[in-house]
């Protein structure tokens, strides 16, 4: 089965091709974080604007590169939340358009599935493939989720951030410190000549799975405010750590609360490589992490779990609109 994957909910215009849930044919992604850079951050009205541009010749150079035709395709997976409605409603009419025209069955997926779906991306290497029931961490942009996954598209959320998502906690702390944007990318380099050697708090909510990062972020601006930091590469590593000390700690202990068989992490900030490392370190199970173009956005995740909603029949109909605020359950 071949899913045309499309996903626009952020500042990435992308479109995938990908068999049976695992194998990509293709995967055109157009990113606008050049744009957004001048501005310090996502400007709403200029993603939508460049969705509109970029997205046929996306979904054209995906079809070239897969060597598809329609009528090969089975299904059109498209991106209905959760992101900025602008952005979302171009990849979701594009998507109903090219259903209605090509006859395909139209899937509305869940931006923050997708995520976890992209450790479903392993080129038909049945042996890599997850088992459940399995833990997953969600690091992004506008999300920090611990969820525990017991069958496809069954979740129960054990704990959210209550405050910053940790990839926004990145990218206010790389504002913070001047380093640019996107944050998380800019603070990881800028670690690399750093030690991590300024202490900032650590929010462990204890007796929950739940997240804070605000407090880290509020501690680096004071330190920055009071002239307190002279290496912008130890205040960028000593962030890291306390963020990924956190993530870490958490997961590993929802691991040990919970009887499952692997540990799934997904989502932008599983790219950065502290977090990779120190999850396979500490975890008591195998973890599992896409390889780092997989886990920030892109539409192979979303047609991979596509690939499995058209299997449990979940095809939506034409009326299908954007959810902004959507939910992972
Ligand atoms: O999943 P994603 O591409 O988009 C959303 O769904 O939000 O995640 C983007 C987030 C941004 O906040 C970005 O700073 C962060 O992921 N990120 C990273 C790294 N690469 C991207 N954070 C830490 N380390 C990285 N290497
Ligand atoms: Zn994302």
């Amino acid at each position: 089965m071949k899913i045309l994957g499309i996903e626009t909910s952020c500042d990435e215009t992308a479109a995938a091709v990908v068999e049976d849930g695992a194998r990509i044919l293709s995967n055109q992604i157009a990113s606008q974080q050049e744009i957004h850079a001048r501005y310090g951050g996502i400007v709403p009205e200029v993603a939508s604007r460049q969705h509109v541009l970029a997205i046929i010749p996306i979904i054209k150079r995906a079809m070239v590169e897969a060597r598809v035709t329609w009528s090969a395709l089975n299904g059109i997976a498209v991106t209905m939340g959760p992101g900025l409605s602008g952005s979302l409603l171009v990849g979701v009419n594009v998507a109903k358009a090219l259903a209605l025209t090509h006859r395909l069955p139209l899937i509305g997926i869940n931006h923050l599935e997708g995520h976890i779906y992209a450790n479903w991306l392993t080129d038909h290497n049945p042996d890599s493939a997850p088992h459940f029931p399995l833990i997953c961490l969600i690091v992004s942009g506008g999300h920090s989720d611990l969820v525990l996954m017991k069958g496809h598209g069954n979740y129960v959320v054990l704990g959210r951030t209550r405050d910053d998502a940790a990839g926004e906690a990145f990218d206010k702390a790389a504002r913070i410190l001047g380093l640019g944007y996107p944050g998380g990318p800019a603070i990881e380099q800028a670690a690399r000549t750093g030690t991590a050697s300024i202490q900032l708090p650590r929010a462990w909510l204890k007796g929950t799975s739940d997240f804070s990062f605000s407090g880290v972020k509020t501690a680096l601006l004071r330190l920055v405010e009071k002239g307190m930091v002279s290496h912008k590469a130890d205040a960028a590593a000593s962030f890291q750590e306390a963020v990924v000390d956190v993530l870490v700690t958490k997961t590993v202990a929802a691991v040990k609360e919970h009887r499952v068989k692997q540990v799934l992490l997904a989502g932008g900030v599983a790219a950065n490589k502290l977090l990779r490392q120190r999850l396979v370190k500490e975890s008591p199970l195998p973890v599992l992490v896409p390889e780092s173009v997989l886990c920030t956005d892109n539409a192979a995740m979303i047609a991979a779990c596509g690939y499995y909603q058209l299997q449990a029949g979940k095809i939506d109909s034409l009326d299908l609109d954007v959810v902004p605020s959507l939910k992972l359950t």
